[in-house]
């Protein structure tokens, strides 16, 4: 679905993408992995179009879509969320969910005057839709919460409801899981592997959490220092050993190495999490 080329994002003579190239194929629950400082969050940028490119393409499902504006990708269905939650803190969680499909007929004036009955129908069909999104998320309990009283948690799940606002095809997800208690972890993988397997999501995840993308994610992707190290099946990527000397470099290899071997198989790949560079 998304095939990434030689890309480059460099700021001022510091390289943050350093020749990056990946592939993210349609259906898919893509990870995205590395220690902080990668570039990860950088290249998702470049690929929503937060950020143009320094060199390299994008390719959505054939097309070249390098430097599309974040609006033109949305149109798309290419849709990301931030590492930080952006939800407007004032308005409720279902209003938050109704704003999110846009270019709505109660947007212009002469639209408010003319088409009263459009309007109404519109937002009793978006009212609907957010609130079926609320139940999927298991947080229709807070619908009418200010968006600025949810828990981290919830704010995360209130991101992820954002893109099922829209027809997603793909969504990048950056640290979806940062700051999340295990229970609501829980219900944010559930709710990712229900919108791969029941509407067709394609998803690319950035998470520190190794459980998480373990359990979720097939192939994981490592980035380190702004190049793609290595890409494949998740227990393959965890025992490899550039990755390893990656997150934790030589001294702690063989430690480590001789951790996850112990523990593969039953899920826990200590070391690898949360692991600051
Ligand atoms: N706007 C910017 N200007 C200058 N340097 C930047 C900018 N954005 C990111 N960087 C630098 O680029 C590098 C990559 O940052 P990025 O946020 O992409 O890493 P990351 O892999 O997402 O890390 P983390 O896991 O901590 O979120 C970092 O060294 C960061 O300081
Ligand atoms: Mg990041």
């Amino acid at each position: 679905m998304i095939q990434v080329h030689d890309l480059h994002r460099h700021f001022g003579g510091f390289r943050a993408v350093d020749g990056a190239s990946l592939t993210i194929e349609t259906g898919s629950i893509t990870g995205l992995i590395g220690p902080n400082g990668a570039g990860k969050s950088t290249l998702f940028n470049v690929i929503a179009g937060v950020l143009p490119p320094t060199s390299g393409r994008v390719v959505m499902d054939g097309e070249d879509i390098t430097g599309l504006a974040p609006h033109e990708l949305f149109h798309k269905g290419l849709l990301r969320t931030f590492q930080l939650a952006h939800e407007f803190s004032s308005m409720t969680v279902r209003e938050n969910l109704m704003m999110v499909p846009g270019a709505q007929a109660g947007e212009t004036l002469m639209n408010t005057w003319f088409q009263r009955a459009r309007i109404r129908d519109e937002e009793r069909a978006l009212r609907k839709k957010a609130d079926e999104v609320l139940e999927f998320l298991t947080i229709s309990h807070v619908a009418d919460e200010k968006a600025g009283n949810l828990s981290g948690g919830q704010k995360k799940l209130l991101e992820l409801g954002r893109t099922m606002m829209v027809d997603a095809k793909i969504v990048f997800l950056d640290e979806v899981g940062a700051g999340v208690n295990r229970t609501l972890l829980g219900t944010i993988g559930d709710a990712i592997v229900r919108l791969n397997k029941e509407r067709g999501y394609t998803f690319c995840v950035i998470e520190h959490d190794m459980d998480f993308i373990g359990r979720l994610c097939d192939p994981v992707i490592v980035m380190a220092a702004g190049k793609v190290l290595a890409q494949g099946p998740a227990d393959h990527i965890m025992q490899n050993e550039a990755v390893i000397e990656a997150y934790l470099g030589t001294g702690l290899k063989n430690k480590v190495a001789a951790e996850i071997a112990v523990e593969h198989g039953h899920g826990a790949q200590p070391g690898m999490g949360g692991v600051e560079a």
